[in-house]
This record gives structure tokens, C-alpha cells and sequence, in this order.
């Protein structure tokens, strides 16, 4: 048995599940996605492992702002991100060193 499991991930972010299911969406182009998702689509990420950064939703951060997610940066964790919905996707990305360029 390995004791290790190889990916394609150049960054890791966090959002909180909590935060995205009380907003129940209000991200993506009809607002109707929640933000990790929406972020995933945008980014055109694959599923996984395969994908070329890992956007994850986690458990409640302990925050829990209102009418925001949070959201966490791995290669960054001392500033987190309150993000409203309807924040613009592609500053968000770049925010959070996942540059849509980057990304196929
Ligand atoms: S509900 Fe999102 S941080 Fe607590």
C-alpha cells in the first residue's frame, strides 16, 4: 500500500459549506451556484485530483459571516476572504493566487 497519493494541485482553497448552503447560491452567471462551484466551472477545473488546483468546501470555519462565504487560501491562510454573492469571479481567482489564465 503507497502512503502517499499523487495530484495535479498547484493550490488548495477553502469554502465553507455552512456559509455556502445559508446563501443558497448567489454565485455564477444566473447567481444560482453556490461559490465553490461556481469557482470550478469558471476555472474550468476537471474533477478531483486531476484538476489543476483544489477547490474544496470544508465544514463550518467558525466565522460564519452573514450574507458572505468564507473562504481560505492555503498558500495564504493568515488573510481570509468574506465573499459576497455575486462577487466578481475572476477577481476572486486572482485574489486567490488562481489566475483563470492559468487554467485550461
Ligand atoms: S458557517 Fe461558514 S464559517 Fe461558519
Amino acid at each position: 500500500m503507497k502512503d502517499y497519493v499523487r495530484s495535479n494541485w498547484t493550490n488548495v482553497v477553502l469554502v465553507c459549506r455552512k456559509c455556502s448552503k445559508k446563501l443558497d447560491g448567489g454565485f455564477g452567471p444566473d447567481g444560482g451556484e453556490r461559490l465553490a462551484k461556481a469557482l470550478r466551472k469558471h476555472l474550468s477545473l476537471k474533477k478531483g485530483r486531476k484538476a489543476t488546483a483544489g477547490v474544496m468546501e470544508v465544514n463550518c470555519l467558525g466565522i460564519c459571516p452573514k450574507g458572505a462565504v468564507t473562504v481560505v487560501d492555503a498558500a495564504a491562510s493568515r488573510d481570509w476572504l468574506l465573499v459576497r454573492p455575486g462577487a466578481d469571479l475572476d477577481e476572486l481567482a486572482e485574489s486567490l493566487g488562481l489566475n483563470a489564465s492559468e487554467y485550461p
